[in-house]
């Protein structure tokens, strides 16, 4: 397979957005407030910033196979960037008025569903040959927690009729939950697969197989993407697929930076015939 550019895994992430968009399912106030443009402005700034640091490799996040060994307990650390962003969007919610209407919610079950079970991976599921970089867990919990605080503030801004029909397009929420379990189900087997492939005292990387892992380098992160575009979907408002457009290509880089270390890692790694994230695509 030739090496097929970072623009070709972004613009397919970024798809099912548009047609989304173009179905109606994807909500922007009529007038933009100063709030809405400085969210939309910060998410495409975090897209090229993610762009710039991850696949041009300027300030790349250092964890797992691309960091050295840290001083940070491994399971404490990744613990801990996981349940403060979890911390930080319950004390938003909170905060705007603590709404109990279905909306917000299935939102915020949604929301914390996704960092709960990335809590309980983190001390059950995965098996980690290193501690944490002290830099690389605040980095992670000051990103996601942005990425917290600012959905669910843009989440609070849906207003008007569509609040309160937002379930009544059964179609679109059942298609959003559809994709988040098949995404979360798809992400967590491959965590397990993973985790399977060491054992005690031998944390070493292998070459992965199992699941889809004989069509993409990392279907984890594939897995990790439909989860928020399937909340993208539900959410229904743009600031629900704020968490996604940014982990697009945040993914799509580390999918492409995996594929190569595999490559120069092992000299018989079959992955270089298959694709990166997206079967048959990227
Ligand atoms: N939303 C986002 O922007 C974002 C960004 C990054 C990650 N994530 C999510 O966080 C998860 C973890 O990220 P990650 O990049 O660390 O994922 P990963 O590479 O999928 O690692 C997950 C676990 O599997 C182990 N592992 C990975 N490759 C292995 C191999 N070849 N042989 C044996 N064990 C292996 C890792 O060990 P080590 O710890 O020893 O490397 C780690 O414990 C991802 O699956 C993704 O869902 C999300």
């Amino acid at each position: 397979m030739s090496d097929r550019p970072f623009a070709v895994g972004f613009i397919f992430g970024v798809l099912p957005v548009l047609l989304s968009y173009i179905k109606g399912w994807v909500w922007f106030p009529s007038e933009l407030s100063w709030e809405d443009k400085g969210l939309m402005i910060l998410c495409a700034m975090i897209v090229v910033s993610n762009y710039l640091n991850e696949y041009l490799q300027w300030y790349p996040l250092q964890y797992s196979k691309f960091a050295p060994e840290g001083g940070v307990p491994a399971r404490l650390g990744w613990f801990l960037l996981y349940f403060i962003p979890m911390v930080a969007y319950v004390l938003v919610w909170n905060y705007l008025g603590a709404s109990t209407e279905p909306y917000d919610l299935l939102m915020l079950g949604l929301y914390c569903a996704h960092f709960s079970k990335r809590c309980l991976e983190t001390l059950f599921v995965h098996k980690y040959s290193k501690d944490c970089v002290l830099i690389a867990v605040i980095e992670i919990a000051t990103f996601y927690s942005l990425g917290a605080v600012t959905t669910a503030y843009s989440l609070h801004s849906l207003s008007g009729p569509e609040r309160h029909s937002f379930l009544d397009n059964e179609l679109r929420v059942k298609i959003g939950l559809g994709v988040y379990c098949t995404g979360q189900l798809c992400n967590l087997a491959h965590h397990y697969i993973l985790a399977s492939l060491r054992s005690p005292g031998k944390y070493k990387y292998v070459i992965p197989s199992g699941g889809l892992f004989s069509l993409v380098v990392c279907p984890q992160y594939a897995g990790e993407l439909l989860s928020w575009l399937g909340f993208g979907i539900v959410g229904m408002s743009y600031g629900a697929f704020i968490n996604y457009m940014p982990m697009v290509a945040y993914l799509s880089a580390r999918a492409h930076h995996t594929y190569r270390w595999y490559g120069q890692k092992f000299e018989d790694y079959p992955g270089k015939s298959t694709f990166k994230l997206w079967p048959f695509v990227y």
